[in-house]
């Protein structure tokens, strides 16, 4: 039976289908839980995971344990767990600490349940995990032999770490494999975010004024999605690359403090803090809606917002309304949490497919492999191919191969013009 804190034992049946659900668009993960259950290149290994408890983080789970592994599971932010599926977990035997809505004490106390379990191997979304064995469970660090991150801002976080000379193991940035970010965060935040935003508001977006902060992969991914939808994009950026290839996607670019005027709704994805702060809100439209789909809720700064207004009241589930001593209205939806996760269900089945099929292999790789150096490392190409190959082909999708003098030609200096 399964060491497990969960809201309700009950939801199980219900999450069980959610799960079900998922994986069955979920073949690349699929295909690599039947090679587990096989080969069980994970027996005897214990994995402390901290993840959205979604249903396709239920469907990794399943793969994991399917290689033999003993795995714990904590959410890795407090409004992302999907209850029915964290019973569901328990009622299988995962050891597992989430619910939906726990407090910051409860967060880490949920974390710190996983460290407990004496991980070899850590999965961590943000590096939460992470960090806390480093800084306050020290005592984990001689057992692990391996991790790896999901996101942008762990794998931030985790270079920061190197650069500081305190990372004490290896860690595989998932997030940088070209199967990861160019999907997972482009089309499943571009679209995830949408639908976080519609659920929480079923506002139109056809005609509005969309303000999205970052032109990055999760950026870019929604500016192209909200332009489908008809709203008019404004992005705004600190990079000059990125803002140019906003421009000439035809996309306004203007600084936040211009388009703090214009806007209808506001969405993060920088990865940075305090991108929309008093100074702005002050400026902004009365029904302005303010939502964050970056990994941490500090990119919209809430201090300023509670400072600015005079009252607070919840007009809908994850949309708050903050009264301003002007008289305006502010919308800040899901508490500034990521607005795809804490809103809607996260991404789409399809695309966390590959970022877990990423998840997965590399987690075999660092059971396999030799000692490596406690650096963030890269997914090998082999995998990231790998991934690719079995998505496509899960798509039935074919595509061309190179004919040998191809394969010459292209590694050859000699031919030029003809
Ligand atoms: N919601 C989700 O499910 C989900 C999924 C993947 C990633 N993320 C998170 O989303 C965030 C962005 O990820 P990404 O992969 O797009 O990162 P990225 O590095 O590709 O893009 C971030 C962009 O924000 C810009 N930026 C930084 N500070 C800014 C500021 N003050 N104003 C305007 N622009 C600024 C950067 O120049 C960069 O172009 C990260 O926190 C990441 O962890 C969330």
């Amino acid at each position: 039976m399964a060491d497990f804190k969960v809201k309700d034992i009950n939801l199980a049946p219900e999450g069980e289908s959610l799960i079900h659900w998922a994986s069955k668009h979920m073949p690349v993960l699929n295909q690599i839980k039947d090679r587990f259950q096989e080969e069980k290149p994970l027996t005897e290994v214990r994995i402390g995971a901290c993840l959205h408890v979604t249903k396709e983080t239920g469907v990794l789970m399943r793969t994991l344990t399917a290689g033999g592994a003993d795995v714990a599971l904590c959410a890795s932010n407090p409004l992302s767990t999907q209850d029915p599926v964290a019973a569901a977990l328990a009622e299988k035997g995962i050891d597992i600490y989430a619910w939906r809505g726990e407090t910051t004490e409860e967060y880490y106390w949920c974390l710190n349940k996983v460290i407990d379990h004496k991980p070899h191997i850590t999965i961590d979304d943000g590096a939460d995990l992470v960090g806390t064995i480093h800084s306050q469970r020290k005592e984990a660090l001689e057992r692990v032999k391996g991790g790896t991150e999901e996101t942008t801002t762990g794998v931030m976080r985790l270079r920061a770490m190197e650069r500081a000379g305190e990372l004490r193991y290896p860690i595989m940035a998932v997030n940088d494999a070209y199967t990861k970010y160019l999907f997972d965060n482009r089309y499943g935040t571009g679209q995830s975010t949408l639908d976080g935003i519609v659920r929480a508001t079923n506002i139109l977006l056809a005609g509005k004024n969309f303000v999205i902060c970052g032109y990055g992969w999760c950026g870019r991914g929604l500016a192209h999605r909200a332009k489908g939808m008809g709203a008019n994009v404004i992005i705004t950026e600190v990079d000059p690359t990125r803002a140019l290839e906003a421009v000439m996607e035809g996309f306004q670019v203007m600084p936040i403090r211009k388009a703090s005027e214009r806007g209808d709704i506001f969405v993060t994805a920088t990865g940075n803090l305090n991108v929309v702060r008093k100074e702005h809100m002050l400026k902004m439209k009365d029904g302005a809606i303010l939502a964050n789909t970056g990994h941490f809720n500090v990119e919209i700064s809430i201090p300023d917002l509670e400072g600015l207004s005079t009252s607070k009241r919840t007009v809908k589930p994850n949309v708050r309304e903050y009264s301003l001593q002007d008289g305006r209205r502010l919308y800040l939806l899901a508490d500034g949490r990521l607005v795809n996760l804490a809103a809607a269900e996260g991404h789409p089945s399809e695309v966390m497919d590959m970022s877990f099929a990423n998840q997965a292999l590399c987690i075999e790789y660092l059971v396999e492999k030799e000692e490596q150096a406690p650096k963030v490392h890269s997914v090998p190409q082999g995998i990231d191919q790998q991934v690719a190959t079995l998505k496509l082909k899960a798509m039935n999708r074919e595509i061309d191969s190179l004919t040998e003098e191809q394969k010459r030609y292209l590694k050859s200096w000699e031919a030029g013009t003809v």
